[in-house]
């Protein structure tokens, strides 16, 4: 289903209807910033929307990530449900100035840019450190398959228990190689991570509450795959 701008607008107003609160961060995404062009279907915002709602009812708090930014229409969109102590980090081998400056506008702080190939994330000292923290992360690069299984390993690494890695692309005929990837992820950590949903173009990863794994334990094969040169060739596939 694709919806015109117009019908856009109207379902953000009937939002607006049922919102006992004010206006929520998805009705003033679509005030806000209507134009940012991009790749960013309005079914994936009411699922963002859904998700990261629920994130926030339930208590689950930590950072963000995404790689693969473009000119911000979903980086912006996941910013405006961050808390202001929570990090956004912000990921793209092309520059973000369009993202940046509209992300400035209403989080001032605790904004990270990282101009670089994904394959190299994990060089900065920031992320290394990190490991536990992120409930959001979001995959949308150059979906080859060995960079998608990368970056879900990253994700993995930095991923808080009931954290979500939503993967761009999933079941595109054009990167059957992608959908194999997150096929791959998931066998090997059937305890770990389940797919929670997926539509609109996306899936969705929920690292389980009851995973199987102690965390240490997962993040050192995380960090053992990054490691591992496998990623070397992440942007060759
Ligand atoms: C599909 S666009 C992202 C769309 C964006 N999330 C949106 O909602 O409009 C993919 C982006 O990934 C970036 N990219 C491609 N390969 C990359 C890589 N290996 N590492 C980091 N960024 C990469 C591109 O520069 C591009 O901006």
């Amino acid at each position: 289903m694709d919806l015109e701008p117009d019908n856009e607008l109207l379902c953000g107003r009937m939002l607006g209807m049922f919102s006992p609160i004010g206006a929520s961060p998805l009705q003033r995404y679509l005030k806000d910033f209507p134009d940012i062009p991009g790749f960013f279907q309005f079914e994936s915002m009411v699922i963002w929307d859904f998700l990261l709602t629920a994130q926030e009812r339930l208590g689950v708090k930590g950072n963000l990530l995404e790689i693969g930014v473009y000119k911000g229409k979903s980086a912006v969109l996941a910013a405006l449900y961050m808390r202001p102590e929570e990090w956004c980090v912000f990921v793209d081998i092309s520059p973000m100035p369009e993202s940046e400056a509209a992300i400035r506008k209403f989080r001032p702080a605790n904004n990270l840019f990282l101009q670089c190939r994904s394959g190299d994330l994990m060089s900065h000292r920031e992320l290394r450190e990190a490991a536990g923290t992120f409930r959001w992360c979001h995959v949308d690069a150059d979906h080859t398959g060995y960079s998608t299984m990368h970056d879900m390993e990253v994700a993995a690494y930095l991923l808080r228990e009931s954290g979500i890695i939503c993967i761009d692309e999933f079941f595109n005929f054009r990167y059957p190689q992608l959908t194999a990837a997150v096929y791959q992820f998931l066998a090997a950590r059937p305890f770990d991570f389940k797919m929670l949903f997926c539509g609109a173009n996306k899936c969705y990863q929920e690292l389980s509450e009851f995973s199987s794994s102690p965390p240490l334990g997962r993040r050192r094969a995380a960090w053992a795959w990054c490691r591992s040169g496998a990623c070397g060739s992440a942007s060759v596939a």
